[in-house]
């Protein structure tokens, strides 16, 4: 079954962008997800097609009508229910900085459904009674700010396409992937075995294969430890009931 997207921006032009190449690129060419994007100013009403106006309350910037945004939303979605679903099923998730930060977990759960709408948030904001109205949910991809939810529109679609069956070379290098396993990744090399002056890790040539595990895992904990200490805490408290040396 083709995984489908589709992407309400004011900005259609980015897309497809990085997703036309690569991995995800090749997937689409294959057909095994479909990308849209739609003009939310397509949507609009009046003679002047606008999309926007000031905050209720005062303040900077301009914020996304409901209306303008919920007719894009039943264009593409259907349905009317706010179960935070369109009608063929594909989750409806809102691209803005206040969203819960995305996570791998969600990733894998959303690339296991049949694919997902995306709201872009532009300006300051969207008016928050469409997004209840449809119950959709909130994402942001990292505690920064970005002029726009497109960007992150193309790493949530790159995330979750890269996990759709026969879209990765090998199944085995997902698995062993930073997050999958709760630890980051251990370093890798390949030849030439010196390269100005540097030598591949003795270990990794030696052909032991019990020795080259030891040291892959023995670096994951070291750099997990020293750059994510937030991991290393639900690592070492996963294991809370094995020996204190493998704490
Ligand atoms: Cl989803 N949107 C914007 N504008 N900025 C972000 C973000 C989203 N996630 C992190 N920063």
């Amino acid at each position: 079954m083709t995984w489908r997207a589709s992407v309400l921006t004011l900005f259609p032009d980015m897309f497809p962008g990085p997703l036309g190449a690569s991995l995800a690129g090749r997937a689409l060419a294959r057909g095994v997800w479909t990308l849209e994007a739609r003009n939310i100013r397509d949507f609009a009403t009046d003679r002047h097609r606008s999309v926007d106006d000031t905050p209720c309350g005062g303040g900077a910037g301009m914020v996304l009508r409901a209306d303008v945004v919920d007719a894009a939303l039943a264009a593409v979605a259907d349905g009317r229910a706010a179960d935070g679903r369109a009608a063929d099923g594909r989750a409806l998730v809102c691209l803005t900085p206040r969203g819960a930060r995305l996570s791998q977990a969600r990733v894998r759960a959303l690339a296991a459904g049949p694919g997902v709408v995306l709201l872009c948030g532009r300006y300051e904001g969207i008016d928050q009674r469409v997004i209840e109205a449809r119950g959709m949910e909130e994402i942001s991809i990292g505690d920064y700010v970005l002029s726009g939810g497109e960007l992150a529109a193309m790493v949530l679609l790159d995330a979750a396409v890269r996990l759709l069956p026969g879209v990765m070379g090998a199944a085995a290098s997902a698995a062993e992937e930073s997050f999958a396993g709760a630890l980051l990744e251990y370093p890798h090399y390949t030849r030439p075995v010196e390269w100005q002056g540097r030598r591949v890790p003795e270990v990794l040539l030696s052909g032991n294969h019990a020795a080259i595990a030891a040291w892959r895992q023995a670096e994951a904990e070291r750099l997990t430890r020293c750059r994510r200490p937030d991991l290393w805490a639900e690592y070492t408290g996963s294991r809370a009931g094995a020996p204190a040396a493998a704490r």
